[in-house]
């Protein structure tokens, strides 16, 4: 709960100006009690423009807000990550965790590193190599279970319970997703304080997309910002989308009784999708982001495989921003949300790409295809040439 009457009192829209180029320059609208100590670098990740997918897709102006480039784990995780590291530290919790689908685990395992905190880390068994380098890297304790993601997460809950320690998507939570707030706000700032007409922003748990409604609610809410908030468009993987599902259809969420296919099972495509990194199928705030996605006046779509795949290759051969799955999945959803006329030529769109492709090669490996071998002569690069 934030005093927002005490808010617009302390901090104009105009002091953001002087202030670093990182989350912390929105830190009134952070929930911690003290400067934060740790993790200073994080967010003011690059919006670029994307013309050429504007003209593709008959839409008025497109851009990418590029969290695949995000400091120091290449994915919009950093943020969320950034707020619980430093509330665990204002609590007095040594150790951290999570159990994750990938990217969470790079963030939590990079960001306890440097703020010098033990860190354990649940992963399902078959976790992608680079994701798994990438959290082994920094020294924390990996643990790779055989069970599907929800299984894993009630396992960190039990942990969370029994053992006291900061897991950063179960009893820091509520901090942690605030922290994914910070991407509106940035969106708009970076927008010279305006707001797109829509945002497309992939689903695993829902709570990225959640707080990215609430970030530019608040921004209206202060003032900072006027004209309507955007609406709001959620893109999963065809393979699992039960948030999509629960917009499409209205209603009630039934997951908890239903569908339970989620990353961990025997091979990744068991779990019925490519995006690991969204596999979930018992998502905790789904009914918060599919809620959101009403409110907003926007739509949820999903992304075949073959479409994720062409997702990542268009984003990069029209952008240079090589995305992860999750990445591919938000081009392919926004491709068809035009195609069906959701978006038009009164629409500016913002894509959220929330993940770097490096971590997902393999999931494209094969897509491009094979570069020719040649002597090292001029005559041979010539044949090749003509
Ligand atoms: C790259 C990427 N994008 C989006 C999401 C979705 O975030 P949320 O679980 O908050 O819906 C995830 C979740 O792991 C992710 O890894």
């Amino acid at each position: 709960v934030y005093d927002w009457t005490g808010i617009k009192k302390a901090v104009r829209r105009d002091a953001l100006a002087d202030r670093p180029r990182t989350i912390w320059r929105y830190r009134e609208l952070l929930p911690l009690d003290e400067a934060p100590t740790v993790s200073l670098q994080v967010g003011w990740t690059p919006l670029i423009e994307a013309p050429g997918l504007a003209k593709l897709w008959k839409v008025r102006r497109v851009w990418v807000k590029c969290d695949g480039q995000s400091f120091p784990s290449l994915s919009f995780k950093d943020r969320p990550v950034a707020v619980a590291i430093n509330k665990a530290i204002e609590l007095g919790i040594d150790t951290v965790g999570c159990p994750s689908t990938g990217n969470l685990a790079n963030a939590v395992a990079a960001h306890a590193a440097a703020a010098g905190l033990k860190a354990w880390i649940f992963v399902p068994f078959d976790l992608e190599l680079n994701k798994l380098i990438g959290t082994a890297v920094y020294g924390p304790r990996i643990v790779r279970i055989k069970g599907t993601y929800d299984e894993i997460n009630a396992l960190a809950r039990q942990v969370a319970e029994r053992l006291k320690w900061g897991i950063v998507n179960v009893n820091l939570r509520a901090y942690y997703a605030e922290g994914s707030k910070t991407c509106a706000y940035e969106i708009a700032e970076q927008l010279g304080w305006t707001f797109p007409t829509a945002v497309v922003a992939p689903m695993a748990a829902g709570a990225f997309a959640t707080k990215l409604a609430q970030g530019f609610s608040e921004l209206r809410r202060l003032e900072w910002t006027s004209g309507d908030v955007p609406r709001l468009y959620g893109a999963q993987s065809a393979g699992l989308a039960p948030i999509a599902q629960l917009v499409r259809t209205g209603g009630q969420a039934d997951w908890r009784k239903g569908d339970k296919r989620t990353s961990g099972q025997a091979d990744g495509r068991a779990s019925g999708t490519l995006v690991k990194s969204l596999a979930i199928g018992d998502p905790v705030d789904g009914e918060w982001a599919a809620q959101a996605i009403r409110d907003t006046g926007g739509w949820a779509d999903v992304a075949t495989d073959d479409e994720v795949i062409e997702g990542i290759s268009l984003l990069a051969e029209a952008t240079g921003v090589f995305t992860e799955t999750a990445g591919g999945v938000t081009v392919a959803v926004t491709q068809r949300l035009a195609r069906e006329g959701r978006l038009t030529m009164k629409d500016d769109v913002v894509l959220c790409i929330t993940g770097n492709g490096m971590k997902t090669v393999e999931a494209i490996d094969g897509a491009s295809p094979k570069p020719p071998v040649i002597a090292p002569t001029f005559s041979d690069l010539e044949k090749l040439i003509s």
